[in-house]
């Protein structure tokens, strides 16, 4: 069986857990090469980003590395992309090429599920439109594990740009599946209607006070066609800063997937405050990624 890693939705509470733990094994080893660095000896991935990104086409090659995999960073605009070549032809030269997984981000919602079933590799999901990002899920999964040790009766406010975010798409499914709490917050015209027990619209100055981790989102600007933003009016209304924080329980951390835009969603005395954990997220990316590289190679010959 192929294992593709396209959502957490396809994974049950235990296989989640088991991939924190392993992500967590990584984390604690991840600069012990005598530990780790046999374990993907002779694989080769590709990364395929079709989208800009900084933490997640990085984080992916160095976890590749630190497990001994070579990586091969496929970049569009320097591809027969610009000859006309299609994503199903990219991706299945790429396969005849012989890399033994795909990292896979484009801006369509979809179209990793329609490629999925014309490929004989595992195809992993590194942030698909606005739909999901679940290596992001598992990395904020991780944070939130290291931080309070126990997932179930979390309580998450997520604040921003809800309704384009797959960031907030990967944590929604993550909460349904281990009982967290999810207080959606932000502009009425950014939140979606999300029918779930467990997730509800709230104000955020009101529920601040109450959260564990208040997951903080940009505008993503690229996402909208029109879209009349005042920073500092915005940043007023619904960013993070030194009046919020105050407010917050002194336990209860700040996350952010990045790219922040300071003074906008986060003012730039947030962002390496010492309830942020936004760097710490980044840091965790690499242990998460190198969990799901080598649950996607288990099995595989
Ligand atoms: N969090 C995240 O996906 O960042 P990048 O877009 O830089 O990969």
């Amino acid at each position: 069986m192929i294992k593709h890693f396209l959502s957490l939705s396809s994974f049950s509470q235990s296989e989640l857990l088991s991939l924190i733990h392993r992500a967590q094994f990584f984390f604690q080893n991840q600069h012990r090469p005598e530990v780790i660095h046999h374990l993907l000896q002779n694989r080769i991935f590709a990364n395929v980003f079709y989208e800009p990104s900084t933490r997640t086409r990085c984080s992916f090659e160095i976890a590749a590395k630190r497990l001994g995999a070579d990586i091969v960073n496929f970049v569009p605009e320097h591809s027969s992309v610009k000859k006309g070549e299609t994503v199903y032809d990219t991706l299945k030269s790429l396969e005849s090429l012989g890399v033994d997984g795909l990292i896979f981000r484009h801006a369509d919602d979809h179209i990793i599920e329609q490629m999925k079933p014309f490929l004989k590799l595992p195809l992993i999901n590194a942030g698909a439109g606005k739909y999901e990002h679940p290596s992001q899920g598992l990395l904020d999964l991780l944070t939130l594990f290291q931080e309070f040790e126990i997932l179930a009766g979390l309580k998450i406010a997520v604040c921003g740009d809800i309704k384009h975010s797959r960031v907030a798409g990967s944590l929604m499914v993550a909460a349904k599946i281990f009982g967290m709490q999810i207080y959606l917050c932000g502009p009425d015209s950014l939140i979606p209607e999300v029918n779930e027990p467990n997730v509800q619209k709230s104000d955020f100055d009101q529920i601040l006070p109450e959260v564990d981790a208040v997951m903080m989102l940009r505008i993503q600007l690229e996402r909208h066609e029109n879209l009349d933003l005042d920073p500092k009016a915005y940043h007023h209304q619904y960013g993070m800063n030194h009046r919020r924080q105050l407010s917050m329980k002194k336990n209860a951390i700040i996350l952010h997937p990045g790219p922040f835009n300071r003074g906008v969603e986060i003012s730039d005395d947030m962002v390496e405050h010492s309830q942020s954990r936004i760097f710490k997220q980044m840091n965790n990316g690499v242990a998460a990624r190198m969990a799901i590289l080598e649950w996607t190679m288990k099995g595989r010959t």
